[in-house]
């Protein structure tokens, strides 16, 4: 199926959708200290979502073909969990980074995020592939725009990943996003300039690499010999792992970041320098 492109309409349904799924990140910062379960992070999302947004999360009761149905309205991928993590009883500590991804549906669109959060205080080398993978997403980000092709996103994430020492995640990629939570196209995060599809006014979709510490082999998460939850991956070597998201459009001049809210962390000096950003 080739990728769809959304009138101007359909675009407003998208950046609203887009502006809250980021201020639900807004809404969780303060939250996110030493001492909180990522259950009661969960919940407060669920109920910002629903009540105060009146929009719906996109991952509860999620169920693509050949998984269980996912049963949070966020996703907690801590340390060395590379995504998919579900909200559970443990307190988070001192000490530990965590993806919080969140997808909200405003009348029929999606809007998906995730931003890592520092546990108190981080170590120099959490906090260091935390801030390079934010680089990287944004060096993805400066590709797009009409013309170019998803290869050069991919290429200009990996080449700043590696370049610091670390990996990318191969297995899962961005992707298409509009009515539905996950369409056309993929956008892998690594790959070689000037090849897979040219990119066109009116695309949507997420870019939101994965990266890895160590090496970038994952498994799925049977720590503890405990039965597999059907979601949870980790790092094959126990490595830590980040991952920052964000939804574009594809405009006729370049690209318009749809996520963003009041609380977003602010761009790169790089990004900001490539004038994507309002000031
Ligand atoms: N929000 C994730 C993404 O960026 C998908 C989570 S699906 C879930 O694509 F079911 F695990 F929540
Ligand atoms: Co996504
Ligand atoms: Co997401």
């Amino acid at each position: 199926m080739p990728t769809a492109m959304k009138t101007a309409e359909e675009v407003e349904g998208m950046r609203l959708a887009c502006r809250l799924a980021s201020e639900v990140l807004d809404m969780l910062s303060p939250h996110v200290k030493p001492g909180i379960t990522t259950r009661e992070i969960d919940r407060l999302a669920h109920d910002y979502i629903t009540q105060v947004q009146r929009a719906v999360p996109a991952t509860l009761g999620y169920q693509p073909q050949g998984y269980p149905a996912y049963p949070a309205s966020l996703c907690t991928s801590l340390n060395e969990v590379v995504c998919h993590g579900i909200p559970d009883d443990r307190p988070m500590k001192n000490g530990d980074i965590v993806n919080i991804d969140v997808t909200v549906i405003k009348d029929g669109w999606h809007g998906d995020n995730s931003r890592m959060y520092l546990v108190g205080e981080a170590s120099i080398a959490a906090r260091r592939l935390c801030a390079i993978t934010y680089e990287a997403m944004w060096k993805g980000i400066l590709k797009v725009r009409p013309g170019a092709r998803l290869g050069d996103v991919g290429h200009a994430i990996q080449v700043h990943a590696e370049h610091h020492g670390y990996s990318i995640v191969r297995e899962f990629c961005g992707h298409g996003v509009g009515r539905k939570f996950h369409e056309e196209p993929q956008v892998l995060h690594y790959g070689r300039p000037g090849t897979l599809e040219e990119l066109v006014p009116g695309m949507t979709f997420t870019i939101e690499p994965m990266v890895n510490a160590g090496r970038r082999d994952i498994k799925e998460d049977r720590r503890g010999n405990r039965p597999y939850d059907g979601w949870t991956i980790v790092t094959r070597d126990r490595s830590l792992s980040a991952q920052w998201e964000h939804t574009v459009l594809v405009t006729e001049t370049g690209v318009e970041v749809l996520t963003l809210s009041a609380g977003s962390p602010p761009p790169p000096a790089f990004a900001q320098a490539a004038g994507l950003v309002p000031a």
